[in-house]
């Protein structure tokens, strides 16, 4: 049995559990929630329903776009943004479906997390799942920043497992990203191009990943001397070219990520974290260890990130130049806070316009 529960169970079951079982016994209730919320508390009224964008008559209605994202109250906002602008920009807005992964553990529930989204979006095509923190936090270690510590960071590697088999392709996006182009053409990139040449003996390769990747980072400081040192474990990347992606936008093919069993290549990454200290970030590190030098190179265009600032309180960036298709505030800065706080920076404006969100100061604005 997957340690996963997609929240709609067949009716008859929970006809059944009624009678059958006490309600615990259904659903595992955590002793101590790190913070209660409560529905009323992210003050739902506050967001407007979104403009129902409809499909051109070009589209075909069977070729349906997977895109998968967290939702958690924290981000929520962010989350709403980036649907908003997928669908303001795409040709085929209702052939975008969202699987959203949100945290069993936190408030509010899967389930009113679904009563929201359907407020804003009525006539989106998406399902919540319900993500089961215990089975990934034993395997978090401490990071340098608390925020990456959190276990739903860690749910883009449970995908494979959670969304149906059918799902064969999926679009990973962060919270905290607007999309300003058609999502459709970051669909259809083939998976089959390594970022290194092949050598001429070397057949032709697909990968289970794409992403834009940045070979001009130096990847040696994503791990520690304990990594490197230790020829057993550096030796993952003999042969290979490895360079830094950000694991905030992928497009990932389902069926090599299952085939290979890619979720338990990470875990045991995590596993010898734990042990041995080789890295200090949260969850992008044993996304390099298993996929570094193995990624289908997407355009830049397709995540300018950073957009967040560094650690610092108030750090603004600017855009990098070139094309731009999607903009991604990775950093410790996010757009609706600044914008709330009446400070802030110029690329936030770009953001502002997907808000569905009036926050109490717009009215001044
Ligand atoms: C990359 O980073 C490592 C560790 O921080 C450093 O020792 C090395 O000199 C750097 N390489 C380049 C090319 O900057
Ligand atoms: C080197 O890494 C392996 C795991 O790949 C581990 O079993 C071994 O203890 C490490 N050696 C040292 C000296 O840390």
């Amino acid at each position: 049995m997957l340690p996963f529960q997609p929240i709609s169970i067949p009716f008859l079951l929970i006809f059944i559990s009624l009678f059958l079982l006490s309600t615990d016994a259904i659903r595992s209730v955590p002793e101590t929630p790190s913070k209660v919320y409560d529905v009323n508390d992210i003050d739902t009224k506050r967001y407007i329903e979104a403009p129902e964008y409809r499909n051109g008559d070009q589209c075909e209605v069977l070729n349906l776009i997977h895109v998968a994202m967290t939702l958690d109250v924290n981000y929520l906002r962010g989350s709403v943004a980036a649907v908003h602008s997928i669908l303001k920009h795409t040709s085929c807005p209702e052939n975008v479906y969202f699987h959203f992964i949100a945290s069993q553990s936190k408030s509010p529930e899967p389930e009113s997390l679904t009563g929201i989204i359907k407020s804003i979006f009525p006539s989106l095509g998406f399902k919540v799942y319900c993500f089961d923190d215990g089975v990934v936090k034993h395997l978090i270690s401490n990071s340098i920043r608390e925020a990456l510590e959190d276990p739903l960071n860690y749910a883009r590697i449970y995908l494979g497992d959670m969304l149906h088999p059918s799902v064969t392709r999926v679009i990973y996006l962060d919270s905290d990203i607007i999309v300003v182009d058609d999502i459709q053409k970051l669909w259809s990139v083939p998976l089959t191009g390594l970022t290194r040449p092949l050598k001429s003996s070397e057949p032709a390769r697909s990968t289970a990943i794409g992403a834009p990747v940045y070979c001009h980072a130096n990847f040696t400081k994503y791990f520690t001397s304990n990594f490197w040192s230790n020829v057993s474990m550096s030796s993952v990347f003999d042969n290979k070219k490895p360079c830094y992606f950000n694991t905030g936008v992928m497009v990932m093919d389902l069926v090599k990520w299952r085939d290979n069993d890619f979720r338990s290549r990470i875990e045991n990454w995590m596993e010898i974290q734990k042990m041995h200290r080789i890295y200090e970030l949260g969850s992008l590190p044993p996304f390099l260890l298993v996929f570094g030098g193995d990624v289908t190179e997407i355009d830049h265009r397709w995540n300018q990130h950073g957009l967040g600032g560094n650690n610092r309180v108030h750090s603004c960036r600017s855009l990098h130049p070139g094309p731009i298709s999607l903009l991604h505030w990775s950093g410790k800065g996010k757009p609706w806070v600044r914008l709330d706080a009446g400070d802030p920076c110029p690329v936030d404006e770009l953001w502002l316009p997907y808000d569905l969100y009036r926050h109490p100061t717009q009215q001044l604005r």
